[in-house]
């Protein structure tokens, strides 16, 4: 005999109403759980968003998925656009409450909702911390003060993240700019552990569409997130002692560098910034021969 707990419609009903969960187990479960991760991409104009589709197909499995496994279950699975729908939609963690606009990223060729689902390698992959005010308010990643300091130091190295130069030749190598998190801590405070958890997928996936030719990770959070298989213990090193070398991710070399808020706060340190872009910029065009 099953130990399954038989409940009619309405003993489930009132459960719900008190805020109980129930799991059905597999036996139980409809068709839906034969939903493979291929199944949950979505079209623009489908009501559900991927990250939903996915929760409402593992909801009906015995094992309750972590928001954490259903989110790299799905993203692993998502094209370029039916990705930045699932980032846009995303509940995952409490800053959806609080955040006035997501911010996936923007970039010299893919930069936005219209560009065609196609993605093309791109040299260069800038990541930083988390969406501030002025990021917030506008949807891209690096507008503030911060960003136009980005923005100086790669027209110093010739690049630019439009894609557009002045006065000069269009930038021989494309870049996209996004952040560990893609919604706005409130008051700025720092990422939590499990916000950074929640949000990983999201970047773990941009980075297989994208496949960078180098990474340049800003500030302890980006350098963290992207080297914690790679280091062990990494939370413990300082960045100091992590900038200024080549890291790897499977393939892709990491360059850790300072973040340029800090930079402003900390003036002196911009040489260190500036070394740092010329060690990615150096190992990119050793790469390329
Ligand atoms: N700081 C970041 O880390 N990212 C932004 O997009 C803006 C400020």
């Amino acid at each position: 005999m099953s130990d399954t707990l038989q409940l009619d419609k309405r003993q489930r009903a009132m459960l719900a109403e008190m805020g109980v969960r129930v799991w059905t187990p597999i036996e139980q479960a409809p068709e839906i759980h034969n939903a493979g991760p291929s199944t949950i991409q979505t079209k623009k104009s489908q009501t559900t968003t991927a990250y939903q589709a996915a929760v409402n197909a593992t909801a009906t499995v015995a094992v309750k998925p972590t928001d954490f496994e259903v989110i790299t279950q799905t993203a692993n699975n998502l094209d370029w656009l039916g990705l930045r729908e699932a980032v846009t939609s995303c509940q995952a963690c409490g800053l959806c409450t609080s955040r006035r606009n997501v911010v996936f990223g923007t970039g010299s060729h893919v930069s936005t909702p219209d560009t065609k689902n196609e993605i093309q390698p791109v040299d260069w992959l800038i990541v930083g911390e988390a969406p501030g005010e002025n990021e917030d308010a506008e949807g891209e990643p690096f507008v503030g003060q911060a960003g136009q300091l980005l923005d100086n130091m790669l027209r110093a190295m010739q690049l630019s993240r439009t894609g557009e130069f002045l006065n000069a030749p269009k930038p021989a190598q494309s870049i996209f700019v996004t952040n560990v998190l893609k919604c706005r801590p409130p008051g700025n405070r720092n990422p939590a552990p499990e916000e950074v958890a929640q949000c990983m997928p999201y970047l773990e996936r941009q980075i297989a569409l994208l496949q960078p030719k180098i990474i340049l990770a800003m500030g302890r959070f980006a350098a963290q997130a992207l080297l914690r298989n790679s280091i062990d213990k990494v939370e413990a090193i300082p960045l100091g002692k992590l900038r200024g070398q080549v890291h790897r991710l499977g393939n892709t070399p990491v360059v850790v560098t300072y973040h340029p808020a800090y930079v402003l706060r900390n003036l002196p340190e911009k040489a260190k910034l500036w070394a740092d872009a010329c060690l990615a910029m150096a190992t990119l065009n050793t790469t390329q021969l």
